[in-house]
């Protein structure tokens, strides 16, 4: 089984259903209206566990109802959130999405006590860290800490997953250095390297221009279309499960979450693990809300 250690975002996710998305200076009704667990950082923590991993958290929500409602819901998983602070006069993380009858998306975050982890907060769950098989993070949180936490596991030789979302133009060299692997999305991919991917080269491109960064691993998702990797000179595309998408929040962070549970630290199991991320993901996908859709083992095996 093994071990998982995400550091980042916690937020209540207001979803609001509308037949299409409003253009600027719009007003429609909506159709249906819920909230929910989210973040990716949570996401991405729920995933790993419902696939069994030993899973802990380091994150921060504010004195609040919503960080005690996030902090519960993610308790009552099993995950271990000794590394969760609960700050005073800060706000919990929310996230407000939109989703239409495409199943598109669109998602405002207003950031709250997730941007107020801290470095010295990674350094009091160092040894938690050290005992993980990999840490995943992503950019809804305080950047030096995700760096000081990704430092530590180096040292440990813990394997380090970054999810370079949502997109930052310049991300510190710091952090690319101690990355091992990098899971962007197609967009994220453009912002990151400037380069479109929309074929193989493209995507070998792009792939060659983290390799250069030092990052061992490059993992692009493709959407309906799978996943694209490249590590150690094998690459190729694991397509997705062909199914109807309604609401495709937290695909990605599904597909990170389930896929450190199987995936082995020398990454040599790679293309199994994304079939595993791509099926669970594909679960999530045909469900709304964030936490809500995300998949347990026993519906993916
Ligand atoms: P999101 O931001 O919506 O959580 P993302 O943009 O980070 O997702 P995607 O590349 O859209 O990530 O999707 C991640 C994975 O989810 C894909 O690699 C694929 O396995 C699965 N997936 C996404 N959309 C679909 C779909 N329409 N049908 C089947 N699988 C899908
Ligand atoms: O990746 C999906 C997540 O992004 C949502 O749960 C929302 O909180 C936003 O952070």
């Amino acid at each position: 089984m093994n071990h998982v250690t995400v550091i980042g975002s916690i937020n209540l996710d207001t979803t609001l259903r509308v037949q299409h998305m409003p253009k600027p200076g719009e007003t429609i009704h909506a159709k249906e209206h819920f909230t929910a667990g989210g973040g990716k950082g949570a996401n991405q923590a729920v995933a790993a566990k419902r696939s069994d991993a030993e899973t802990y958290f380091i994150g921060a929500v504010g004195n609040d109802a919503a960080g005690s409602m996030m902090t519960d819901l993610l308790s009552q998983e099993g995950i271990d959130i000794s590394g969760v602070v609960t700050l005073d006069r800060k706000s919990t993380g929310q996230a407000f999405i939109t989703v239409d009858d495409e199943g598109e998306n669109s998602i405002t975050i207003f950031s709250g006590a997730n941007n107020d982890i801290t470095p010295s907060q990674a350094q009091s769950f160092k040894a938690v860290i050290e005992k993980s098989d990999f840490i995943i993070a992503q950019f809804e949180s305080a950047i030096n800490s995700t760096i000081e936490a990704f430092k530590i596991a180096r040292e440990a030789n813990v394997r380090t997953i970054l999810n370079p979302a949502p997109a930052l133009k310049d991300v510190p060299s710091e952090l690319l250095a101690v990355t091992d692997m990098i899971v962007p999305n197609e967009t994220e991919t453009e912002i990151l390297t400037g380069i479109k991917v929309v074929d193989d080269q493209s995507l070998e491109k792009a792939a060659n221009y983290f390799h250069d960064l030092g990052i061992e691993a490059v993992l692009i998702t493709l959407g309906s279309k799978g996943a694209f990797y490249h590590v150690n000179g094998h690459s190729g595309i694991v397509p997705a499960y062909r199914v109807k998408a309604v609401d495709t929040t937290a695909a990605g962070d599904t597909f990170i979450g389930a896929l450190s549970s199987v995936l082995t630290k020398d990454f040599s199991n790679l293309e199994e693990a994304i079939r595993y991320g791509n099926r669970a993901s594909s679960l999530t996908v045909q469900r709304f809300g964030a936490q809500p859709s995300i998949p347990f083992k026993q519906e993916l095996i």
